[in-house]
């Protein structure tokens, strides 16, 4: 029999690659005890049994191996809930927070606003302006059947009554006008370094990449949105760290205004959005 201190600093020194080695360690046995870190802390020479040692070997396995913690655990915070993630899409990161963000801060909370959330993923960014927003009615698209599956699941456990799960690529199925359209699209350039590196190696491509230059798809996004959104109806989106004068530029050809970009936690241009052809008095 080993103890928990004992079995998390072997860990630790085995993932010595990881920035993060400790609170790795440390979410994967509490993964395999079904506890809280709280409880490592407290009862560090506690013994565990073989079974569960054997589990947590397991896993170690894998995340020395390089595989996120995400899909080992199966579930990733964002926005202050936890979702259920899978490897048929991307784990949602910290940095799309502001897209949620921006997306609060330009609506009016209360009006029962018709919003689609364009390459859903695990629903992270539905799913969070929904709760936020009870008045608010949210189309969580992805063209994936096991995304919408995924979607689906964490609709459920996470109680939310006004977010509704659509298969469709882009605009393809969308019937009517929306009051906002808001995207986390692929954008990574197919021949980017940072695919051989990190988490990336593992999420699917059909998440990340989007052409030679990484903005195919927000290209048809923003083509696409005229006919979707109302006069005055906001389009915003999250994009590469260098893409931000690429996406104004498309926005304004479009016939969006008011083009704004802001910047994510590393300083980096992140999010840009403007408002579909109208004054600011139909904003
Ligand atoms: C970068 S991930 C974003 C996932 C999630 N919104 C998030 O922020 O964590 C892009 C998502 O777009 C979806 N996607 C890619 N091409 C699509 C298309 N043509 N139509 C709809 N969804 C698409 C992928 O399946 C993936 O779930």
């Amino acid at each position: 029999m080993i103890t928990i201190a004992a079995v998390l600093k072997g860990a630790r020194q085995r993932l010595a690659d990881s920035d993060t080695a400790a609170l790795d360690a440390e979410l994967l046995l509490c993964h395999v005890l079904g506890k809280s870190r709280s409880y490592l802390f407290s009862w560090p020479e506690q013994e565990i049994d073989e079974l569960v040692e054997a589990q947590f070997e397991h896993l170690l396995a894998r995340r020395v191996g390089g595989e996120p913690v995400a899909y080992l655990l199966g579930r990733r915070e964002f926005y202050g809930h936890e979702f259920l993630v899978s490897r048929d899409t991307l784990i949602p990161r910290p940095d799309t927070e502001l897209l949620v963000d921006v997306v609060l801060e330009k609506l009016p909370a209360e009006q029962p606003l018709r919003i689609a959330d364009l390459g859903t993923g695990s629903g992270a960014i539905a799913i969070s302006l929904g709760l936020a927003r009870p008045a608010w009615q949210l189309l969580a698209v992805d063209y994936i059947v096991a995304v919408l599956d995924l979607v689906e699941r964490n609709v459920g456990r996470l109680h939310v009554g006004n977010v509704r799960p659509l298969q469709s690529s882009w605009y393809s199925r969308l019937d009517g006008v929306f009051d906002a359209i808001v995207s986390n699209p692929p954008y990574i350039r197919a021949d980017d370094v940072h695919l051989k590196r990190g988490d990336v190696r593992f999420e699917p491509r059909s998440a990340l990449v989007s052409g030679a230059d990484g903005l195919d798809d927000i290209r048809l996004i923003i083509h696409g949105a005229p006919a979707r959104l109302r006069a005055g109806g906001l389009l915003a989106l999250e994009h590469g760290y260098d893409q931000g004068a690429a996406v104004r530029e498309l926005l304004q050809g479009a016939g969006f205004q008011s083009v704004q970009t802001r910047h994510d936690y590393g300083g980096n241009e992140r999010v840009t959005f403007g408002f579909y052809g109208a004054s600011d008095a139909q904003r």
